[in-house]
């Protein structure tokens, strides 16, 4: 069997966060989450199984890879490989439409895209839900990128019902996230050993028995488009898993000064000047600026006279991860 297969995935970022797991290996989260799919801030992947290969082979950017990222790549593979009763070795290319090194997660849009270009090449045939909890393996937050829209990635109990739907699509609210990029260094404790600190944090348990609770405030808020609700879940959901990291053995000190300025300006354009604008943050020091289409322009202008111009990128609410292409010959 020979299947090659490409898909293009959108990155996503959270309102409510997912920071922990009950089951590491099965990336079962501690708690739900809530997601926007990031349209332009893409992933294409080709998966290539080839029975002559010795060995899986990967390439992003047209740079091969033979460390880490490898390693994870070949062991979602393996899943697909098992899934499919599959013995073959494949080549997985991949691009992503942002620089590399703006501190930009890519996980999460990377491991959605292998997974459904790796399903299809391996002439599986699986519903959106199957194909989102095995991106879920790869990265838990991978899973969010497979459904369009906004999403919710339901905690589960176990692998079959850990996965995300989407709860609106792209159309349903005109938001835009401006990512203002504090800093383009590598991040130096990636997420996947984060979320295996998070209990260490005493707060920790606090902030998941708490998580149902701000999931309900934040769907609603996006089903009916109220932005003062939406900014005041989003902003204390971002600070409630910030400080589970600031708390955790080690301590994870994600921030940097011009993070905590961003978030200043942000919340003065708010609540002083009335603007519909709110910031979350990932596990990194750049700052995303949540505003509607409207007011794309100004705070793009603003966040620009902060950062610097080429600092600034504006991503819309993106649709699911798509196939553009597949071919199986038996
Ligand atoms: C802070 O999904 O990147 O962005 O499962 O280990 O790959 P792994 O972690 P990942 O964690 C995302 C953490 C976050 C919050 C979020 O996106 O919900």
């Amino acid at each position: 069997m020979m299947g090659r297969a490409t898909a293009v995935s959108c990155a996503n970022i959270a309102f409510i966060k997912y920071w922990g797991n009950r089951d590491s290996r099965l990336r079962l989260p501690a708690n739900g989450s809530i997601s926007m799919n990031m349209a332009g801030i893409e992933t294409t992947t080709t998966v290539a199984f080839d029975e002559n290969l010795e060995r899986d082979e990967l390439a992003i950017n047209g740079e091969t890879q033979r460390g880490e990222a490898f390693v994870r790549v070949s062991r979602h593979l393996d899943h697909i490989r098992a899934l499919a009763g599959l013995g073959a070795r494949a080549n997985v290319a991949s691009q992503n439409s942002f620089a590399m090194g703006t501190g930009l997660a890519s996980s999460a849009s990377a491991f959605a895209a292998l997974t459904v270009a790796g399903c299809a090449a391996a002439g599986l045939s699986l519903s959106e839900a199957a194909l989102s909890a095995i991106a879920r393996l790869g990265s838990g937050s991978a899973c969010r990128s497979v459904p369009g829209g906004f999403a919710e990635w339901c905690a589960g109990k176990d692998h079959d019902t850990s996965y995300a739907e989407s709860i609106a699509p792209p159309d349903h609210w005109g938001l835009v996230d401006l990512i203002a990029i504090v800093s383009r260094e590598h991040k130096q404790v990636g997420s996947t050993a984060g979320h295996a600190a998070a209990d260490t944090s005493p707060l920790q348990k606090s902030r998941v028995v708490d998580a149902p609770k701000r999931i309900e405030t934040c769907r609603k808020a996006l089903l009916t488009r109220d932005f003062d609700a939406f900014a005041a879940i989003v902003e204390h959901d971002a600070l409630m898993m910030h400080a589970v990291m600031m708390t955790s053995q080690p301590p994870l000190l994600y921030w940097s000064p011009d993070t905590l300025n961003v978030m200043r300006h942000v919340i003065d354009w708010r609540e002083r000047q009335g603007l519909p604008v709110c910031y979350t943050i990932d596990a990194g020091p750049n700052v995303h600026v949540i505003t509607t289409q409207e007011r794309q322009e100004t705070l793009t202008a603003r966040l620009e006279a902060l950062v610097g111009g080429e600092n600034v990128l504006a991503a819309r609410p993106g649709g699911p991860t798509r196939l553009i292409d597949a071919e199986i010959r038996h």
